[in-house]
């Protein structure tokens, strides 16, 4: 287990004590090191309107919550995307969030740059209503964490059926999630 491990942590769900947060409490708990948790749709982040200021230099001009992920996700070993699906999708508030690592992109597309030199861990939650359609929102991940430096993606952890059983009472779900955790945690 390494102890001086960080985790980026982004939340994708407007409900504070809802199904992703239940997996995400089961997967912190079990967690080593520290983590930074931004809440999607409570932080002040902007959408990326495609300004292009990036493609020149690795900044986002938007002076918002997003600063403090840009400088944590640098020094980070691993990152987790936790969202309800909605749409077959990742949620609105996360991709808004995700949105704004178009920087990264930017640097490797125009710049051919290698913005992330310490290769990353990716962790996936996911909850669902319904029992189909997660693996739309998991490829979407997979987008994400490419941007970012993750190369190695562990298999998502799903809450499906939350109509029926929320996920706080979702057994194997919560233990799959803190199994991730722990899984991530390992050298
Ligand atoms: C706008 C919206 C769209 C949704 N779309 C889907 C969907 O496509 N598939 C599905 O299985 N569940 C869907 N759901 C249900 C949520 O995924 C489910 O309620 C989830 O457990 C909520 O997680 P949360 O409590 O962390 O927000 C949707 C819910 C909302 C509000």
């Amino acid at each position: 287990m390494r102890g001086n491990m960080k985790t980026l942590i982004l939340n994708g769900s407007p409900r504070n004590n809802g199904d992703t947060s239940a997996l995400l409490s089961a997967f912190t708990t079990a967690l080593s090191g520290e983590c930074m948790i931004i809440d999607c749709y409570s932080a002040d982040i902007a959408p990326c309107i495609d300004c292009r200021a990036c493609r020149s230099a690795l900044a986002c001009p938007k002076q918002d919550d997003m600063q403090a992920v840009y400088e944590y996700l640098h020094g980070c070993d691993a990152v987790v995307i936790a969202s309800p699906v909605h749409y077959a999708e990742l949620s609105s508030g996360l991709l808004t969030a995700a949105g704004r690592f178009q920087l990264y992109s930017s640097a490797m597309i125009f710049r051919h740059e290698r913005p992330f030199v310490k290769p990353k861990k990716g962790a996936v939650l996911l909850a669902q209503g319904g029992s189909g359609g997660a693996q739309r929102a998991f490829e979407t991940a997979k987008l994400i964490f490419d941007s970012i430096g993750v190369k190695q993606v562990f298999s998502p952890v799903i809450s499906q059926k939350t109509d029926r059983l929320s996920a706080a009472d979702d057994i194997e779900a919560l233990t799959a999630a803190a199994e991730l955790a722990r899984l991530i945690s390992s050298d």
